[in-house]
Order: structure tokens, then C-alpha cells, then sequence
């Protein structure tokens, strides 16, 4: 039996779990941080200043919640990357000391394979291979995932991640953030097909926004806030299904050109209503599975890092002290 302490803190939310042999989750508290709201996006030193204030707590949270004592932790795992930096210091630098004064190890996991473990947390899981999509406010990548130590990436974001496509949006509408909510809020009752905005042709698996987001700002220049405040449900509803499409687009080609039958959701944006009715639908129509976690489980979260520290620690064992924080690429 082991049980896993994890930490999260790569952006704006600080996570820690108790996760017993990466499929029990014994706690799982997890604390947003509202500091952001009024700029529209996340601000990193504001981020790792929230995480430096909150990290002690929400760990002796976790910890009560499960039971626990931290002498009954056999191993402690954090996030060291992709993430903002300073924030992802403060994650693994508790987690350091955490190990060192308790003579317990270390376990550092990759951000993008926790947001994937979310789908190994269900009763039911899928099997490698499987076409991977991850979508968050600082990813958007689509993998042939053949094992955890082989996710081919076929496409990345050229620009923008999705994630930030419905908060950048979200901010030129006036809905505050996170963006993606709140665009997903606005367009109850909004018809998708009311303005096409439009949905990039990169020529490959690569995805792009930026282009979206310059055709809402005319959008709106062009035609006033009024019409915007008239309309915001059908303008929410047509972004939604721009990103939504483009994203599925992606996903579709990659199953059928690789004769992969199965498509694996992950990652912030996996939480938005559209997109996971609008996934389920495509695969529903060419027979194929599809795998989306637990709104809960698709936003930063702590029991996808202490669950998939349990995976990494079964095929390569501790990670050594001296390892540090990356901000990028997949590692
Ligand atoms: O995975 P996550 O919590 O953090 C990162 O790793 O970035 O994702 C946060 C992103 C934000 O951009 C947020 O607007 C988006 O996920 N998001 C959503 C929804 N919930 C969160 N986007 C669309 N619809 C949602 N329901
Ligand atoms: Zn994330």
C-alpha cells in the first residue's frame, strides 16, 4: 500500500491530495486563487504570492481530510513543469522540505500527464493507444499516446492555448475570469450558428487562435456594445462552437489518418459543456470511444499529480532532490 501526498501549484490553483496507490483518493482539496479576476488572466508573481500564503494550509486540509498524519505519507509528489515558474518553485520546494524533514521521497510529475491521469481516476479507463487531447489555459495539444512513456505529439497551439482563446474572449465581452465558464454561462440559450467566427486551417494537427480572437475584437468594434449586450448569449455560443470545432477537427483527423479509435479528453477546456457533448457526439458517430473525466478533475486539480506519481514511481522509481522547475516542453 502506498499512500502519495501531491502538490499542485504550476498556475492559479493550489491543490494538494492524498491519493493511496494512485487510484483511491483519500482527499482532494483545492483552492483557487480570485486575485486574477480583475486583470482578466492570471498574473504570475501575484500566483506564486497566493501559493506561498496558502500551500501550508490546504496540505494540513489534505492531510485531515484523509486522516492522515504526514508520518503516515510514504511518498510526497509536486508538479516541476510545464507551469509559471515562481509557481511551480513553491510546489516543489515544499515538497523538497516536506521529503527532507520527513525522510520520506520525492516524486515530480509532468503537468500535461497529470491532466491525462484524470481519465485513470474513473471506474472505467482507457487502454493504450488513444488519441490525447489536452486542453488548458496554458496547453493545447493533441498526442498519439502509445504509453505513458510514448505520447507522439502530432499538433500544438501555434499561438494561443484554447484555454486562453475563451479567456481572452471572455475579457473583450466584459465576462471576467476564467473565461471559459463564463463564456460557457453566457451561451445557455445562444444559438451557435447566430455569427461564424472563424476556425483556422493550419494545414497540419497544429491548432490556432489568435485569428479568433482578432475576428471577435472587429466583431465588436464593428458591430457596438449594445449589439454585444443584446446578444451575448448567441456571440458566446458561436465562440464556444468556433473553438469547439476546431479542436474536434484536429481530433477527428488524427483518429482517422492514424486508425486510432479511441479519443481521450484532458485538461481545463475539457470541462466545457459544448465540447464534451460535442466530442461524445462525434465518436458516438464513427463508433468510436470516448474517454472525458470529471468536470472537477479536468481543472487543476492535486489527485491527478499524487495518482499518476504512483504510475512514474512504478516504471522509474524516486526523483532525485537536486531536480528543479521547467516552464516549458514536455519532459
Ligand atoms: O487546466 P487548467 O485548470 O489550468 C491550466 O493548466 O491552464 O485550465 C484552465 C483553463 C482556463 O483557461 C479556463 O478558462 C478553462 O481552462 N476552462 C474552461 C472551462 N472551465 C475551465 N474553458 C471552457 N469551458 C469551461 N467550462
Ligand atoms: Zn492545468
Amino acid at each position: 500500500m502506498t499512500l502519495i501526498l501531491g502538490i499542485e501549484t504550476s498556475c492559479d490553483e493550489t491543490a494538494c491530495s492524498v491519493v493511496r496507490d494512485g487510484k483511491e483518493i483519500l482527499s482532494d482539496i483545492v483552492r483557487s486563487q480570485s486575485v486574477h479576476n480583475e486583470f482578466g488572466g492570471v498574473v504570475p508573481d501575484l500566483s506564486s504570492r497566493e501559493h506561498v500564503k496558502f500551500i501550508d494550509s490546504i496540505c494540513m486540509e489534505a492531510l485531515h481530510d484523509a486522516g492522515l498524519h504526514i508520518k503516515d505519507i510514504d511518498a510526497v509528489a509536486a508538479v516541476n513543469g510545464p507551469g509559471l515558474v515562481g509557481s511551480l518553485m513553491i510546489g516543489l520546494m515544499f515538497a523538497k522540505g516536506i521529503a527532507i524533514a520527513n525522510s520520506i521521497p520525492l516524486i515530480t510529475v509532468n503537468h500535461v500527464k497529470a491532466h491525462l491521469y484524470a481519465n485513470f481516476l474513473t471506474d472505467e479507463q482507457p487502454e493504450f493507444p488513444f488519441i490525447a487531447l489536452v486542453v488548458s489555459g496554458g496547453h493545447t495539444s493533441l498526442f498519439n499516446a502509445q504509453s505513458w512513456d510514448n505520447l507522439e505529439i502530432l499538433g500544438t497551439t501555434l499561438d494561443d492555448a484554447a484555454g486562453e482563446a475563451f479567456d481572452k474572449c471572455a475579457k473583450m465581452l466584459g465576462l471576467g475570469y476564467p473565461g471559459g465558464p463564463a463564456i460557457q454561462k453566457a451561451s445557455e440559450n445562444g444559438d451557435a450558428c447566430y455569427h461564424r467566427f472563424p476556425r483556422a486551417r493550419t494545414g497540419s494537427y497544429d491548432f490556432s487562435f489568435s485569428g479568433l480572437k482578432t475576428s471577435v475584437l472587429y466583431y465588436i468594434r464593428d458591430t457596438g456594445q449594445e449589439n454585444v449586450k443584446m446578444n451575448l448569449n448567441h456571440i458566446s455560443a458561436s465562440i464556444q462552437e468556433a473553438i469547439t470545432e476546431q479542436l474536434l477537427n484536429r481530433a477527428e483527423n488524427a483518429m482517422d489518418e492514424l486508425g486510432i479509435n479511441k479519443l481521450v479528453l484532458a485538461g481545463g477546456v475539457s470541462a466545457n459543456k459544448r465540447l464534451r457533448e460535442a466530442a461524445s457526439d462525434m465518436c458516438s458517430r464513427k463508433n468510436a470511444a470516448v474517454f472525458i473525466p470529471p468536470v472537477k478533475h479536468c481543472t487543476d486539480n492535486a489527485a491527478v499529480v499524487a495518482g499518476y506519481a504512483f504510475r512514474k514511481y512504478e516504471r522509474e522509481g524516486f526523483s532525485s532532490m537536486d531536480v528543479n522547475v521547467y516552464s516549458r516542453s514536455s519532459k
